[in-house]
């Protein structure tokens, strides 16, 4: 089975655009690769947080993880910091890698300006970090949104660099880019984000998610009950794409169309269906925020055995660096 690496960042809360468009997709993965999962936590320090907040955050990370259907029996779940190899291979990397190609990446320019006053190199060094975590299971395909593929095509670059320099050890991985149309916030202006304090998270109670979804801006030009609207650029019914199946779709976009039903009724429906799919995972979260210990073994399991092979590989490239060993 071909090989899958992919991250997250324990940022806080996930949200129903990372499910969507990230966690959903890579519970399909599973079914036709070779699946590893990971909790970013080292690139989640190059930007300040609250240090009493981290160790919930990545436990909550790994946790929706496994409630969404990400289980230990498909595929390898573990926090980054767990397997020192990553930052290693990292320090390598560095050694093959141009600043010029960092310092002209898109990420770090806008955190960078978001960041005024602690632009420190990890911020800089983020994306080598993130080949590092790829390669160092020589892994060939890696499914991210459209935001990080950038960095993939850096991972593939440094694969180059370093398999010129010191003989071919490492494959030039390939995105897989998730299908899933992107969702916004709910104020319907940019992407649905935990720092614009516009998502809808996973996690949230029924009232507290149908008040987000009630509220939400659809298509603005649609301003009275009476007015067709154009499912189109409506936020809410890429949602409902997300969701919803093809005949609640059909309804949704004709009534929308003609005027028939209003926001609030297409919201309705939406919510019912979203509702009946993120229950279930809320239910499994919350038995797993009551036996951490189950969690933790997991993440620890997951560390053992990805341990293993990162260790050959850090093994393979100092034999390939010419150092005594
Ligand atoms: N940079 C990714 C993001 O913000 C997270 C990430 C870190 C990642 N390492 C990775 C994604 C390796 C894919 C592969 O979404």
């Amino acid at each position: 089975m071909e090989k899958v690496f992919s991250g997250i960042q324990p940022t806080g809360e996930i949200h129903i655009g990372n499910y969507v468009g990230a966690v959903r997709h890579w519970v399909k993965l599973t079914e036709t690769y070779d699946c590893i999962f990971c909790v970013v936590d080292y690139h989640a320090i190059t930007v300040e947080y609250p240090l009493e907040e981290m160790r919930k955050r990545v436990l909550e990370t790994a946790i929706v993880l496994l409630a969404c259907g990400l289980s230990p029996e498909k595929c390898k779940i573990f926090v980054q910091s767990h397997v020192q190899e990553h930052t290693e291979l990292a320090w390598i990397f560095n050694c093959v890698t141009p600043i010029g190609d960092l310092e002209r990446m898109t990420q770090f320019k806008d955190k960078s300006k978001q960041h005024r006053a602690n632009i420190n190199i990890g911020l800089m060094d983020y994306p080598v970090l993130q080949a590092a975590d790829i390669l160092i299971y020589k892994a060939g395909f890696v499914p991210v949104g459209e935001d990080q593929v950038q960095h993939v095509e850096l991972c593939r670059e440094v694969a180059r660099k370093f398999n010129y320099r010191f003989g071919e050890h490492f494959p030039e991985p390939r995105v897989i880019l998730s299908v899933a149309p992107r969702i916004l916030g709910v104020d319907g202006t940019g992407k649905m984000s935990k720092t614009m304090q516009n998502y809808i998270g996973i996690l949230e109670d029924e009232a507290t998610m149908w008040e987000k979804v009630r509220t939400a801006v659809t298509d603005v030009n649609r301003v009275r009950r009476k007015d067709t609207g154009n499912p189109d650029i409506c936020n809410i019914y890429t949602i409902h794409r997300a969701f919803s199946g093809d005949d609640v779709l059909d309804e949704a976009a004709k009534g929308c169309r003609s005027a028939s039903i209003g926001c609030i009724d297409c919201k309705k429906m939406l919510f019912k269906n979203m509702w009946e799919e993120l229950a279930p995972v809320q239910n499994r979260a919350k038995d797993l925020l009551a036996n951490q210990d189950y969690v933790m073994d997991v993440l620890r399991e997951g560390a053992r055995s990805c341990s293993t092979i990162a260790k050959q590989t850090m093994q393979e490239v100092r034999e390939a660096l010419g150092l005594l060993i």
